[in-house]
């Protein structure tokens, strides 16, 4: 099952995907945890994303595209995968339809958790990221056992430095203007199922367990 997570930052995107990953025992492959992970080791790719990143912008697909297609052709990917912020603009759609094909395999499900610009702003302000694993909370919906501890490894969380008010408000600029458009052409492609991500996380969770039949 080839499954493509769609929506604006901080629609739930990762929330579910780890959920599906779990589920359905496949990978989770979430591009803005690939560059946070080489931002936080010091890596030339990472250096290069976060000077996008910390303004809003999104990284060049040059620097994406290779790396999700060699991420994707990996054993561990036969049975599948959810994709999490990636494709993220229509060229990166087309590359990896492009590397899909010629795998002779094709994405099964572009799955749109759609929320209103209004619900994402205090989404953003209240998500906690931890700085060892990246798990995510957020202090109202999805709250730590222990405040400001991480259930999973014991590390701090933290505000992820592009959930500061001024650069979501960029970050939902960027997304209309450059990745809703994937929703048309997922549409056309016949695969688009659209979720009410306003809803509580396990009843959004509930809702694509049932369209990827449980
Ligand atoms: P990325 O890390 O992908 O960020 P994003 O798309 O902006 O999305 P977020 O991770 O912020 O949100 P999410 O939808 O995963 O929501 P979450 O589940 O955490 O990308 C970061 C940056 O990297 C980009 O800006 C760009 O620069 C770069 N980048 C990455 N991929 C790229 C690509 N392909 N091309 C170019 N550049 C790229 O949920 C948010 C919060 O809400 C959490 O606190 C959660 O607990 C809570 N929550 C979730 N669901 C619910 C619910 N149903 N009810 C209440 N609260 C909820
Ligand atoms: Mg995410």
């Amino acid at each position: 099952m080839k499954i493509i997570m769609l929506g604006a930052p901080g629609a739930g995107k990762g929330t579910q995907a780890k959920k599906i990953a779990a589920k359905y025992d496949i990978p989770h492959i979430s591009t803005g945890d690939i560059f946070r992970a080489n931002i936080k080791n010091g890596t030339d790719l990472g250096k290069k994303a976060k000077t996008y990143m910390d303004q809003g912008l999104l990284v060049p697909d040059e620097l994406v595209v290779d790396l999700v297609v060699d991420r994707v052709a990996q054993d561990d990917c036969a049975g599948g995968y959810v994709l999490d912020g990636f494709p993220r603009t229509i060229p990166q759609a087309e590359a990896l339809d492009k590397a899909l094909a010629a795998l002779g395999q094709k994405v099964d499900y572009a799955i749109d958790v759609e929320v209103p610009d209004e619900n994402i702003i205090s989404r953003m302000g209240g998500r906690r990221a931890c700085v060892g694993c990246g798990a995510t909370y957020h202090m109202e919906y999805a709250a730590p056992k222990a405040e400001g501890i991480c259930d999973t490894c014991g590390k701090e969380l933290i505000l992820r430095d592009d959930d500061k008010p001024e650069t979501v408000g960029k970050r939902l600029d960027v997304y209309h203007e450059q990745t809703q458009p994937l929703i048309d052409y997922y549409a056309s492609a016949g695969i688009l199922k659209e979720v009410d991500g306003t809803a509580d996380i396990n009843d959004v969770f509930q809702t694509i367990t049932e369209i990827l039949g449980a």
